[in-house]
């Protein structure tokens, strides 16, 4: 990779440096990608592109992240490094491959950063969190960190719903948040909680809150791109649905199922001619 095609994305501290200042700035527009031709149409548009471990639900059918490995990670990752071109790309350190001690999490934040030339990694922020952050950060690695509703912690939350509503987890979600920045984190996730929590938090802390299901009151938003896609039926409250995927791609399969059948596919238009 040349010098030149490194410095045209966009860096960690580019991201950073977007905080806004009194509320005043262009937010920070932010999409999941897994695959290579997801990532070329989401780099057009987003600054920065989330190799989630959502993946293991979206693609892979898990019931939970907690199934998804650092193998998955790093394949996914290189797929969407082949065709973006502009955007930073974060990839997720997946449940188990960081949170038992900063060495762990070195091995596994540095095989990311090495086998897939992504710039950056995030981590889910509980209090173990800001001795790794700071750990990985002076050794070379850009860390976002993750608040909120952790989804890696669905076994100990018992679910995916809202964070935050009672004051005492509110305020551990906040002390989380601004030692997650204090640590070097270079921006940080915000996940399921109400307007004032995200308000506060954003208020608090001085780099960027990348929102979802935070309120419009963050620095920057995602969504999970098959989500917001309307890939599935189902999707959480804060999701918007852009298009209407799932049901133009049942209609797009029927049509060829029937037109098969019927043998009106493939006419001699999509047939090679003899000489
Ligand atoms: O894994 C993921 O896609 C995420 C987003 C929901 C922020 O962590």
């Amino acid at each position: 990779m040349s010098t030149q095609s490194m410095t045209q994305r966009i860096t960690a501290p580019e991201i950073t440096g977007r905080k806004a200042k009194n509320g005043e700035s262009e937010p920070i527009v932010c999409l999941t990608a897994y695959d290579a031709q997801m990532a070329a149409l989401v780099d057009e548009h987003c600054d920065l592109i989330l190799v989630g471990d959502s993946v293991g639900m979206v693609v892979h059918g898990l019931s939970s992240t907690v199934g998804v490995t650092l193998d998955m990670m790093i394949m996914h990752g290189q797929a969407v490094m082949r065709t973006s071109k502009k955007a930073l790309v974060v990839v997720d350190l997946p449940f188990g491959s960081y949170e038992d001690s900063v060495e762990t999490a070195f091995k596994s934040a540095s095989r990311v950063l090495m086998e897939t030339g992504c710039q950056a990694i995030k981590i889910e922020s509980g209090s173990y969190a800001p001795e790794t952050i700071s750990y990985l950060t002076e050794r070379g690695i850009p860390v976002m960190a993750h608040v909120g509703l952790r989804p890696q912690s669905v076994n100990v939350l018992g679910g995916y719903r809202a964070r935050g509503r009672d004051q005492k987890v509110a305020t551990e979600i906040l002390n989380n948040a601004v030692a997650a920045a204090d640590a070097g984190a270079f921006a940080i996730v915000v996940e399921g909680v109400n307007t004032k929590l995200a308000e506060e938090v954003t208020k608090a802390i001085h780099v960027p809150t990348i929102g979802i299901g935070a309120s419009k009151h963050c620095d920057g938003q995602i969504l999970v791109t098959p989500d917001m896609l309307g890939m599935f039926e189902w999707t959480p409250k804060f999701v918007k649905k852009f298009a209407d995927l799932k049901g133009e791609t049942e209609k797009a399969i029927k049509a060829y199922a029937e037109q098969v059948k019927s043998r009106e596919f493939p006419s001699k238009e999509y047939t090679y001619k003899t000489k």
